[in-house]
């Protein structure tokens, strides 16, 4: 308790960039996983209509990959449209379908200059064209960057993702491809649209939603989960600093006795 208490007043009187220092000596995070939730509230609060919350949530998109990078996590993976999202009024849907071209358009030089990577996880043939169009060009334009992987979650669900393994194994194992008994968790996680990723180290919803909607399912087995009361449009670089923060105090144990129980 004391620990905790000295280490919010220390925060308290830290600037953002002493604290950037500390948490760049410390373990960063390789892959950070964020449900990007709270739009619609945000936006009732203020009297305006849903799509602005969505509107406003872009711009956070922009902010807080530019300060994922310069902190030199290596993938950044945002939930943007889910698979049960299609259940929204039309010109909610349509409108979330614009914001990738509106945002990729604009965002590309400095992707560009930042050395970012576009990636998606997600069904992308169900997508309007024009969407898929945006996608696929910002994923073609940076495909050589070295940078952050900023992968965007798009249309994606977590147990179509499994089912699809599931049937792509089946299929395998009936045309004598591969033996069942030789499916094991490396197999599997090779046949996720995650295969070329590491494993997500951290979880971020925002809104106060405690909950995984559908989210990564397979892939979150051992990230550490931060729940924050903060609306998507409201976050910013301190936020993910703290959230980096508190991850970095989390002690991971992966099953052992590492850390505060060894002895
Ligand atoms: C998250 O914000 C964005 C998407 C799910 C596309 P919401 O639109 O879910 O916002 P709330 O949860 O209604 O406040
Ligand atoms: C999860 O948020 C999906 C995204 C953030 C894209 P939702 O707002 O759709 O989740 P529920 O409906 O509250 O579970
Ligand atoms: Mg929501």
């Amino acid at each position: 308790m004391l620990k905790k208490l000295m280490r919010k007043k220390t925060t308290d009187i830290q600037s953002l960039n002493e604290r950037i220092e500390i948490v760049k000596k410390r373990q960063i995070p390789n892959h950070i996983a964020i449900i990007m939730d709270g739009n619609g509230r945000w936006a009732k609060q203020r009297k305006m209509p849903r799509i602005a919350g969505h509107h406003e949530g872009m711009k956070k998109v922009r902010q807080v990959t530019n300060f994922a990078n310069d902190l030199e996590v290596k993938v950044l993976t945002l939930y943007a449209f889910s698979t049960e999202n299609w259940k929204r009024p039309k010109i909610e849907v349509d409108f979330l379908m614009n914001l990738p071209g509106e945002f990729l358009n604009t965002y590309i030089p400095e992707l560009m200059e930042k050395d970012i990577k576009v990636e998606m996880i997600g069904n992308m043939d169900a997508l309007p064209a024009h969407t898929r169009n945006a996608i696929e060009k910002a994923m073609e334009i940076t495909k050589d960057n070295q940078g952050l992987i900023l992968n965007f979650a798009m249309n994606y669900g977590s147990r179509i993702e499994l089912v699809h393994v599931m049937k792509e194994l089946a299929h395998e194992v009936a045309e004598g491809r591969i033996e069942a008994n030789s499916i094991n968790e490396s197999v599997i996680n090779s046949k996720l649209m995650t295969a070329h990723l590491p494993e997500p180290d951290v979880l971020i919803r925002t809104s106060g939603e405690v909950r995984l909607s559908n989210f990564m399912l397979w892939q979150l087995a051992y990230a550490e989960f931060i729940f924050t009361e903060v609306l998507w449009p409201d976050y910013n670089e301190d936020c993910l600093l703290q959230a980096i923060e508190e991850f970095q105090n989390r002690d991971r144990r992966f099953g052992s006795l590492e850390g505060d129980q060894k002895g």
